[in-house]
Formats: C-alpha cells, sequence, structure tokens
C-alpha cells in the first residue's frame, strides 16, 4: 500500500474542515465542492502550490471563480448559486473537476501569486457594536482606532455607511448607498449604543497593499466572494466606490513592526483600539505572542484595548475584547458570536445592562 504524500493528507484535511465545519452555513455549494475535492489526489496537488499560511480553499475557490467572471466556462458559471437555497445541481463536481485540470496552469499561477485578502464590509456590523463596546472602556474620551490587515481598506471607511440591525432604527451616514444589514439573535437587547464614539484618529496598517483603482485587484477581491453571496459582492463594489471617493489612510508593512513607533508617536495618554478581523490565522504562534507583549509594552502610558474578530472551530467567528493598562493584559472577554461575514450576530455581554438602548449616532 503506498502512503498518501504528507502535503496532499494536509491539503485534504483543510478542504474538509473548509466543507464540513467552516461553510456549510455559509456556501452550501464551495462546502459541497470542498468535500469532493478533498478526496480527489489529483485536485489535491493543485492546491499544494498555495503559499505558505494561506488558506487554499479560498485560494482555488477564488481563483476558479476569477477566471469564469473572465468567461473561461459559461456553462460551470452557470452552476453557480446567486442566492441561498438553491439546490447542488447534478454532475457539478465533474464539471468543476474538468475545468480546474484543463485550466491547471492558470489557476495555479493564481494560486501562487494572489493572496486571500477578502475584504467583507457587513464583519463592520460586528466591529461597530465592538467599538461602542471601547468607548465606554474609554470612559468618553476619544480614541485613536488602528486596523491591523486592512487589505483594500473598506474595512476602514465604516464610518461611510449606514447599519440596520433590523429591529433598531437605522444609524451611521444616513445618505449612504453602503446600507448594511444583519441579524441581531440572542441577548441582543443588550448591544450597546454607538452614539457615543469619538474616533481621533482612524487608520489601517496592511503588509499587502491593494489599490482599490487597480481593476483587476479588485476582481481578483470580488472572485474570494462566495457564490451565494450576491449581496456581499453589492456591498463590495459600492465600498469601492467609497474607497476611491474618500481613499482610505493605510500603512504599508507587518503590523508587528510598525506598531511600536506609531503607537509611542500618538499622543501619550490617548487610549488606542486596535481591531483585527479573519487577519490572525496568518500570524504563527510566536507571532501572536509578539503582538500580545508589544501591546502590554505600549500600555505603561495609555489605555490600549483589542477588538479580535476571529473565526473559531466550530465554524463561526467571534468577538472578544482584550484590554492592556499598565502593562497588564486582560483575559479576552466574549462580546459575541456571529457569522464570520456578519450576517448574524448572537450578543453575549451583559456589562451594558438590560435596558434596551436606542442606536442612535
Ligand atoms: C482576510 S484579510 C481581512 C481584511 C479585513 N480585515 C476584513 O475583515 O475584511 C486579512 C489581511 O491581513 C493582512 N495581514 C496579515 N498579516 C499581517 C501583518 N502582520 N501586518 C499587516 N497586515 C497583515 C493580509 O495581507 C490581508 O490583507
Amino acid at each position: 500500500m503506498t502512503s498518501m504524500n504528507p502535503e496532499i493528507t494536509r491539503q485534504s484535511n483543510l478542504l474538509r474542515d473548509f466543507g464540513e465545519v467552516q461553510v456549510p452555513e455559509m456556501s452550501p455549494h464551495y462546502a459541497y465542492l470542498a468535500t469532493r475535492v478533498a478526496d480527489d489526489q489529483e485536485l489535491l496537488s493543485v492546491d499544494t502550490v498555495a503559499g505558505k499560511g494561506q488558506p487554499t480553499p479560498n485560494l482555488l475557490f477564488a481563483s476558479v471563480r476569477f477566471l469564469l467572471d473572465q468567461g473561461a466556462s459559461p456553462e460551470l458559471l452557470a452552476t453557480y448559486p446567486t442566492k441561498f437555497g438553491s439546490d447542488i445541481q447534478a454532475g457539478l463536481f465533474e464539471l468543476f473537476r474538468d475545468f480546474v485540470l484543463l485550466h491547471r496552469s492558470e489557476i495555479e499561477q493564481l494560486m501562487k501569486t494572489r493572496r486571500v485578502q477578502s475584504n467583507v464590509v457587513r464583519r463592520f456590523a460586528v466591529l461597530l457594536l465592538g467599538l461602542a463596546a471601547v468607548a465606554e472602556r474609554s470612559r468618553g474620551q476619544a480614541f485613536s482606532n488602528i486596523e491591523i490587515g486592512a487589505s483594500a481598506g473598506l474595512t476602514l471607511l465604516w464610518h461611510k455607511y449606514k447599519y440596520q440591525y433590523k429591529t433598531e432604527v437605522p444609524f451611521g451616514e444616513p445618505g449612504s448607498k453602503v446600507v448594511i444589514t444583519t441579524e441581531m439573535r440572542g441577548k441582543s437587547r443588550n448591544i450597546p449604543s454607538a452614539s457615543q464614539l469619538k474616533i481621533a484618529m482612524n487608520f489601517g496598517i496592511e503588509l499587502d497593499l491593494v489599490d482599490v483603482d487597480d481593476e483587476k485587484s479588485m476582481n481578483w477581491l470580488r472572485a474570494l466572494i462566495f457564490p451565494e453571496h450576491s449581496d456581499n459582492r453589492q456591498l463590495f463594489s459600492d465600498a469601492v466606490n467609497v474607497a476611491r471617493k474618500f481613499p482610505p489612510k493605510i500603512i504599508a508593512g507587518d503590523a508587528l513592526e510598525l506598531l511600536p513607533e506609531m503607537l509611542s508617536e500618538l499622543p501619550g495618554g490617548q487610549p488606542t483600539n486596535i481591531y483585527h478581523s479573519h487577519t490572525l490565522n496568518r500570524f504563527s504562534r510566536e507571532a501572536r505572542e509578539q503582538l500580545d507583549s508589544l501591546l502590554c509594552e505600549a500600555s505603561s502610558n495609555r489605555l490600549i484595548t483589542r477588538l479580535v474578530f476571529e473565526g473559531t472551530p466550530n465554524g463561526y467567528s467571534d468577538l472578544r475584547l482584550i484590554t492592556y493598562e499598565n502593562g497588564v493584559q486582560s483575559d479576552p472577554e466574549l462580546l459575541a458570536n456571529c457569522e464570520a461575514h456578519g450576517r448574524w450576530i448572537d450578543w453575549q455581554a451583559d456589562r451594558w445592562g438590560g435596558r434596551r438602548r436606542k442606536l442612535g449616532w
């Protein structure tokens, strides 16, 4: 019996986890394809070209979608659903498999050179509530707000969007074309108010800068969006238009290298919030420890808060708040469980009391 190449086994496990745990709710179409790819050695060998630390399932599906959006196979594209609730079409996997093998070299080239930099605007439905929690923690003082892993900067332009928390009055920029909706679940009566936000500075740090004026780069980010998410596709395009008009401030480089000096240059004593969403999966254990220790160090003369919106092994994501004060780091506090793209929020924290607060701006 021949034993399986360890890299193929690793890719197979990644695809299986993606298909069975991470995306069944978010994309039944990709979940089905991923579980089939996980058993197909020839397709798995395509995946092995992906750059180190990159989520291969997203890279594979985005590379295929990128080519489909350019017209490479109208027949395969026609099997892609544009909304939830569609049946998986008969023969889908075979069509997908033939396409990947036929276009193998183009797909491998994309997988080697492109990065998973999905910029999901709806995530700010979750992060905005996190910022409201930070405002309470900062005792009403204005705070600097820094995103690690800003991608194209669409999750930096949060103040340019309008938010609709279904049961609440909308808030944000009233006339914005970018309208972010989400479903509140669970203890959502305790959500904090975002009306008191006072932001001193708002900027991001990004390892691989993405130019919103470069159509090809935008097509790549669009190709990363799951097929069923036509609404996210529209949000993305509308937010790109906002970013072209109001370019977000993004500093190029590795946050671990840049943050110590940046933090030391901010006005002394000013509270500072760091946030990141679906970015920590690119950090090694050492890099995560380095981030904690540099934030601890920088907290000797200011309160630092950190909003952590990352995936969990259960398939959904969560939002946690960590504080760093006088060199001491708090335990992460669970604020909310949520869908990885912000489609629903189950608010967990109840420090804001049982009284329902009116959302305002
Ligand atoms: C999946 S994207 C998430 C973008 C955005 N936060 C969102 O939720 O839509 C993760 C981004 O983090 C960036 N990144 C990863 N490690 C980084 C680091 N050490 N410093 C700065 N950016 C980093 C990647 O280049 C990528 O653009």
